[in-house]
């Protein structure tokens, strides 16, 4: 995964390694390759878990319920995936691009051979800050999980600021949480200086 990742000189590139990358089983399962979305541009970059049921139809990231959530809660602070502003266009990926069997979470091993990948897209997307939805991608970037008491405070991962944040997909489930997102995304928005 390192060596291959390390050749990629594009986004483009690197999906297309990626995808020919026979080192996972989850591949053979998934029936999508689920690389990005939203602007390349982008100053910032959503970093999720792996695509769910949705996502591995339709090849997108955070499509389903939890997207249109994470779509709403960007909206809020004047963001979004389809803006062509970079300034406030988000690029949103996930740690892994395959869908685990049944959304089980995925392992150690699925996570620290995803990493490279990873670490590569940040690297050629360049944004300026990385959100850290929920403790899959804080134990990618940050060898770290729990996201109740990481949440909120801002880190460092692949070299930039970072927040992680509570996963919308937990929202939807615990709506009290909500506020606590809120001021998370109002952190967000002032540190854009949007
Ligand atoms: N949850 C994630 O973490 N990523 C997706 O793409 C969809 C749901």
């Amino acid at each position: 995964a390192e060596a291959l990742s390390a050749r990629a000189r594009s986004l483009d590139d690197l999906a297309e390694l990626q995808t020919g990358y026979d080192g996972l089983q989850l591949k053979r399962g998934a029936r999508n390759f689920v690389f990005a979305d939203g602007n390349p541009a982008a100053r910032v970059m959503i970093v999720g878990e792996a695509p769910g049921e949705e996502e591995d139809a339709q090849g997108k990231p955070f499509v389903g319920r939890a997207g249109q959530l994470l779509d709403q809660m960007l909206r809020a602070i004047g963001m979004g995936r389809d803006l062509p502003d970079s300034t406030r266009a988000v690029y949103i990926a996930n740690v892994l691009k395959w869908r685990p069997p049944g959304n089980r979470r995925p392992n150690a091993d699925e996570i620290s051979l995803s990493v490279p990948f990873l670490r590569r897209q940040v690297e050629l997307a360049d944004p300026e800050i990385v959100v850290l939805m929920g403790n899959t991608p804080c134990a990618a970037a940050l060898g770290r999980e729990g996201i109740t008491r990481l949440r909120g405070t801002w880190t460092q991962a692949f070299g930039r600021p970072a927040l992680p944040m509570t996963h919308p997909a937990y929202l939807l489930r615990n709506p009290v949480a909500k506020r606590e997102a809120w001021a998370d995304l109002l952190s967000l928005a002032d540190r854009l200086k949007l």
